[in-house]
């Protein structure tokens, strides 16, 4: 009874502790991965090529806003690209592991036929993943839908590749959305913004804040860790 006794409770607390995610049905897409670094150094604006990048970016509060019109040049003038605002993450290419981009992201009503956010490089395709947005659902490509009415509000992306799988997921408010293979081996890279795409709307925006990138260089094949309620400190 002596020994018991602190076993139940550590039950107990450790049921209180894991309350609030039980409650909200989400995921931790993060857990076991480690963060990587990132500051503005890694941020490259790719903008069209003849206009300046505060004509079409800014950062303020920490949110970078981006915004594009179909109108609009290519980013390089040697480039048959539709018109793009995008951020490019430089400084942490990656061709094997599992990696996993996370932000907050923002469209206003309106835009549509744009693609928010990318996994560049692929075999098959030049990109492992696009997040994109028609009519107020976010989409997979063309499709799945992954999530419907998006607009005017923040909703939280975290899109991980698997590499040594093939797979990629995504999460939208911490709820795993999709789940597919990726588009074979290639130099991959995160970038988010507004890049053009079929049936475009004349302007497109969209915002994104707290970005984040996390890594995980191998496989996470421990059984799950008990929660470690952390009495004695
Ligand atoms: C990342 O990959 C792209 C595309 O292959 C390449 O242009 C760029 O130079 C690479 N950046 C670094 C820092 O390796
Ligand atoms: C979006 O809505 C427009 C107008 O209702 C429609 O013509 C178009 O097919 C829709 N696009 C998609 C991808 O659903």
């Amino acid at each position: 009874m002596v020994q018991l006794l602190p076993i139940l409770h550590l039950t107990i607390l450790s049921l209180i502790i894991y309350q609030p995610s039980l409650a909200s049905g989400a995921d931790n897409p993060t857990k076991g991965f480690a963060r990587v670094h990132l500051d503005s150094s890694n941020f490259i604006v790719e903008k069209p090529y003849d206009v300046a990048v505060d004509e079409r970016y800014s950062f303020i509060n920490g949110v970078h806003r981006f915004w594009v019109y179909s109108t609009d040049k290519p980013h390089m003038p040697s480039s048959n690209t539709k018109p793009r605002t995008e951020i490019r993450i430089t400084g942490h290419n990656y061709t094997s592991g599992v990696w996993q981009f996370e932000g907050y992201g923002y469209v206003p009503s309106g835009t549509t036929g744009v693609c928010i956010m990318q996994m560049f490089g692929g075999t098959s395709s030049a990109t492992t993943l696009q997040l994109r947005v028609y009519n107020g659902s976010l989409t997979y490509y063309r499709s799945p839908v992954m999530a419907e009415n998006i607009y005017d509000r923040w909703f939280k992306v975290n899109a991980i590749h698997d590499v040594g799988a093939s797979s990629v997921k995504v999460y939208i408010n911490g709820v795993l959305k999709y789940e597919g293979a990726d588009r074979g081996a290639g130099t991959h890279y995160f970038k988010f913004g507004v890049y053009e795409q079929n049936d475009p709307s004349d302007y497109m925006e969209s915002q994104w804040k707290n970005i984040k990138v996390f890594k995980k260089e191998k496989h996470d094949i421990s059984p799950t860790p008990q929660p470690q309620p952390q009495l004695e400190r």
